[in-house]
């Protein structure tokens, strides 16, 4: 994307928090959600731009920006109260970073959009959502949103993007690849080193402990100050850690509850009430059960999976390392499976897809359904072993995931793929794809 694109295309009007010209990051490293803000911003007024603290939200808004006004910054917050009409000033689009800081801007915003007629006006980020949801009803059709989630594999260099989700959604078969030179030691640390942008080139200790004060800080501050929750810090963190052994699984928040022990027994609705706010703050994302029509009277099960937004997040609660995880292959098994769904989430981002999980009442199940706007649809099995055997058991499920399905659906399956952790990518002769994450790409 160049630089000098300009959405909205105005000259810098002048302000006094102006910056010249587009704002430039050097080492910067292209992100895909960049198609989904350049489409919105030729469509509408202004785009939001939320997700985790750190996934690299600023540095992203500002490829786009011609100015800038930091909401964090408590001189803006305060002139963001006394005159708006000045924060708003500015060359567009005008980042608007930190927005949450000044939740009245949000209207003011939306009525600058409608005088001003014009798409590519602002662009907001956030890294919490506001406790009353005034994103969530009001602004359509002015402010787009767009979800923006830590790096993929692809995004930090540790993928070569060779199969790509989106054309296996338009059914076409993956290229054949040989083993890839990654190790099963290499997918375990980027697990526990995670796809935050400024860890990229970090020593391992040195990002174990950035991710260990982002767990700390997310429980004992952003909760409180982003939703407002009265919480305990201690029970939060044993909620989190309890969220982090149950991920990729079906836990309810009974079973989190009473599986983050403690002296006190988390009672039911405080845990509910701390998940709510760990969406919030956009540190877990669930997983929604696939619905879908069935040729048999098989029931689907439809109770969501929790994942953390990076696994990265749940190995600092777990307190775990790669050398650690290498060797509890159960407890790796389902983190890995927790990073195939944050880059199937980023991959199918940009192809309209969503990501889904599949379990019926008779326990076959798929780890990712891709499903894209168009009702084109994919299944994924998740296997850390690359070998024939484990290849086979994901291969046979998926094929009998495909012969459930009722046939008006089975009609938009397009792929079913087995991800491993390493090996090569090929396709079997019953017609299943096998790919190694390293190889994934949008
Ligand atoms: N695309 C990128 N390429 C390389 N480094 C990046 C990129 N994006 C972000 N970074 C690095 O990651 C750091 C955090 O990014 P950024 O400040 O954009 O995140 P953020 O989501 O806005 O965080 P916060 O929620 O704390 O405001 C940056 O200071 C920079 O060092
Ligand atoms: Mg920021």
């Amino acid at each position: 994307m160049s630089e000098e694109a300009g959405f909205g295309g105005e000259p810098a009007l002048g302000g006094p928090l102006e910056r010249p010209g587009p704002l430039t990051m050097s080492g910067y490293r292209p992100r895909l959600v960049e198609s989904d803000i350049a489409n919105a911003l030729d469509r509408v007024g202004a785009v939001l731009i939320d997700g985790a603290r750190a996934c690299g939200k600023t540095w992203t808004g500002r490829r786009f920006a011609r100015s800038e006004a930091r909401l964090d910054d408590p001189a803006t917050m305060l002139l963001a109260e006394a005159a708006p009409e000045a924060v708003l000033a500015g060359g567009v689009p005008r980042l608007l970073d930190e927005w949450q800081h000044a939740p009245t801007l949000w209207n003011r915003v939306r009525r600058e959009c409608d005088d001003r007629a014009r798409p590519g006006q602002f662009i907001l980020t956030g890294s919490a959502t506001p406790a009353d949801d005034i994103t969530r009803h009001s602004g359509m059709g002015r402010i787009a949103r767009v979800r923006m989630r830590p790096m993929s594999l692809l995004e930090s260099g540790h993928s070569g993007g060779e199969v790509s989700i989106g054309a296996l959604l338009d059914g076409q078969a993956a290229a054949a690849l040989p083993r890839s030179g990654a190790t099963l030691s290499d997918v375990a640390s980027c697990i526990c080193a995670g796809g935050w942008p400024a860890n990229l080139g970090v020593s391992e200790a040195d990002a174990g402990r950035t991710i260990g004060d982002y767990v700390n800080e997310a429980a004992r501050v952003e909760v409180a100050d982003a939703v407002g929750v009265r919480h305990q810090p201690e029970a939060l963190l044993r909620l989190m850690r309890s969220v982090a052994r149950n991920v990729s699984t079906e836990a309810n928040v009974t079973g989190l509850a009473a599986d983050a022990g403690g002296e006190t027994p988390l009672a039911r609705g405080t845990a509910t009430a701390y998940l709510r706010a760990l969406e919030r703050i956009f540190v877990v994302e669930t997983l929604p059960a696939w619905s879908v029509q069935m040729r048999s009277r098989a029931t689907l099960r439809k109770t969501p999976k929790v994942h953390f937004v990076d696994p990265s997040l749940a190995t600092s609660a777990l307190r775990a390392t790669p050398r650690r995880l290498l060797a509890d292959p159960e407890t790796l098994g389902l983190l890995f499976e927790s990073l195939v769904v944050r880059d199937l989430r980023v991959y199918s981002q940009s192809q309209t897809g969503s990501v889904y999980h599949y379990r019926d009442n008779v326990g076959l199940e798929a780890d990712a359904i891709v499903e894209r706007n168009d009702g084109a649809w994919l299944a994924v099995e998740a296997k850390l072993s690359p070998s024939p055997k484990s290849v086979d058991t994901a291969a046979a499920s998926l094929l009998r995931l495909r012969d459930k399905v009722a046939q008006r659906r089975a009609a938009d399956l397009t792929a079913l793929l087995v991800v491993t952790s390493t090996g090569a990518a090929y396709r079997r002769k019953d017609g299943v794809q096998v790919a190694p994450i390293t190889a994934l790409g949008p």
